[in-house]
């Protein structure tokens, strides 16, 4: 099982060269591991590491594609800060991206970029919100029709404390397990939910599927506790990348992370045929979208 978890040996976000098994990896719903790859913070920006920076009750920080900045508390001076630090992650993760996948330029979508101060055990969420449940991301509000979830993440505890997540089984294997679970899709049930606003837009087959994936890991704790999986603590100064719709992974523990998501429709992948829509449109023998 180990071998979901590829390391890849970099020390700048502008990677010198890319490498096809790189790309492949990724691709096949692996998680690339930079151990050596920390985001610095400026003198300045380490006042930002305190869970009071954030609004109440809110989880995370974010900086919209725009640049509108979410979730702060402070003055103006703690918001200008964040703001710096939350673009400055965003370029340099773009520049990982573009150095490590060359192809995906002007195909990626930025969405925004999070800062997470909190201790991760700390949250109390429902199991369907829980994080800690390992999961594939999925969105209820917001369908995606297959369109991919891209995110880089990496460790800025200042303390040394890892991250811990744990990782699963290759996502066809959860699937064969999860799908017989799955309730089908009604095509009037996904009308009704866009018609009152509770979808941004129609929710298709395929989301209804990820959806349902979701749950269903998620609610299974059997699943949860048995199934192969791999408990990886991310070093703090480091990084890593996977495609989150794809990878199973559920967090443990830890305190001050960065991510950033991208968005790319699989057509513009390397490998255009395998994803999570590909995957599941070939079990289920029709399109999903
Ligand atoms: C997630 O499940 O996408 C969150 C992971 C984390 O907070 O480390
Ligand atoms: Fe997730």
């Amino acid at each position: 099982m180990n071998s979901q978890i590829v390391e890849v040996p970099a020390t700048q976000w502008q990677l010198p060269a890319t490498n096809s098994n790189w790309i492949n990896a990724l691709e096949q719903g692996k998680v690339l591991y930079f151990p050596t790859l920390p985001f610095t913070l400026g003198e300045a920006e380490q006042t930002l590491l305190t869970p009071a920076v954030l609004e109440e009750n809110v989880r995370n920080i974010s900086l919209a594609a725009e640049n509108q900045l979410k979730g702060a508390a402070g003055d103006e001076h703690t918001k200008v800060l964040l703001t710096q630090m939350l673009k400055r992650y965003r370029t340099q993760s773009a520049q990982l991206i573009y150095s490590l996948l060359p192809k995906y330029k002007g195909a990626l979508r930025c969405a925004p970029t999070s800062y997470r101060p909190k201790t991760v055990e700390a949250r109390k969420q429902s199991w369907r919100a829980d994080d800690r449940r390992m999961h594939v991301d999925a969105f209820p509000s917001r369908p995606n029709r297959g369109e991919r979830i891209l995110r880089v993440f990496s460790n800025v505890n200042p303390d040394g404390v890892p991250r811990v997540w744990r990782v699963g089984e290759p996502f066809a294997d959860m699937v064969e397990t999860m799908l017989p679970r799955c309730k089908p899709y009604v095509g009037w049930q996904a009308k009704a939910l866009n018609k009152l606003g509770i979808t941004k837009s129609l929710r298709s087959e395929y989301d209804h599927f990820m959806l349902q994936l979701h749950d269903n890991m998620k609610a299974d704790m059997n699943y949860q506790q048995q199934a192969k999986q791999i408990t990886m603590p991310f070093a703090s100064g480091s990084v890593w990348v996977c495609f989150s719709d794809h990878a199973l992974h559920g967090v443990e523990s830890g305190q001050y992370m960065m991510e950033q998501t991208f968005h790319i429709a699989p057509e513009d992948q390397y490998n255009p045929n395998i994803s999570p829509l590909a995957h599941l449109s070939q079990v289920m023998q029709r399109p999903l979208v």
